[in-house]
């Protein structure tokens, strides 16, 4: 599973903030790069990451199976994670998920037949005065959201 010369390039660019000898230093960044370019991190993703940065692949496994921003399997085109910690829960978290549930036809951990959505139980994004939040490919905060704007956003991700 060959980088594109476009990751590449934004792999280097990431290897270029630390010193010489720590370039492995940007595996998180090269592993977000890398689930951008292909959707999720398969094994042979993994394994091209660890040449790449000249790391074994056990050392990248171990990093992408502990954060929870990285997808060691298939998912959807858009993945939706919602907070249901308490905070969270105790202002709309937990109905929001259930909500975007019945509105997808899916439990957590499930994409929609489609294969347009993957719903995801996510752990608190720091953002617990917001409630509910939910997190897009893991890159936009979704703040209040009301059935209305869940709506809106499933309207929107097409
Ligand atoms: S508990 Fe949900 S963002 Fe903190």
């Amino acid at each position: 599973m060959p980088l594109s010369p476009e990751s590449q390039k934004r792999i280097d660019r990431e290897v270029a903030k630390y010193p010489p000898a720590g370039k492995q230093s940007a595996v998180i960044a090269a592993l977000a790069i890398a689930q951008d370019q292909y959707g999720w991190v398969s094994t042979p993703v993994i394994e091209e990451v660890a040449s790449y940065l000249d790391l074994p692949p056990i050392a990248v496994q171990e990093v992408a199976t502990f954060y929870n921003m990285f997808d060691v399997k298939p998912v959807g085109r858009f993945k939706i994670s919602v907070c249901t910690n308490l905070p969270c829960a105790l202002s709309g978290g937990e109905c929001a998920g259930d909500y975007l549930k019945g509105k997808l036809g899916v439990e957590f951990g499930q994409t929609s037949s489609d294969g347009r959505v993957t719903l995801i139980e996510g752990e608190c994004m720091g953002a617990c005065g917001d409630a509910p939040v939910m997190l897009v490919n893991n890159k936009r905060m979704c703040s209040f959201m009301s059935q209305a704007k869940i709506d809106a956003l499933l309207d929107e991700l097409k």
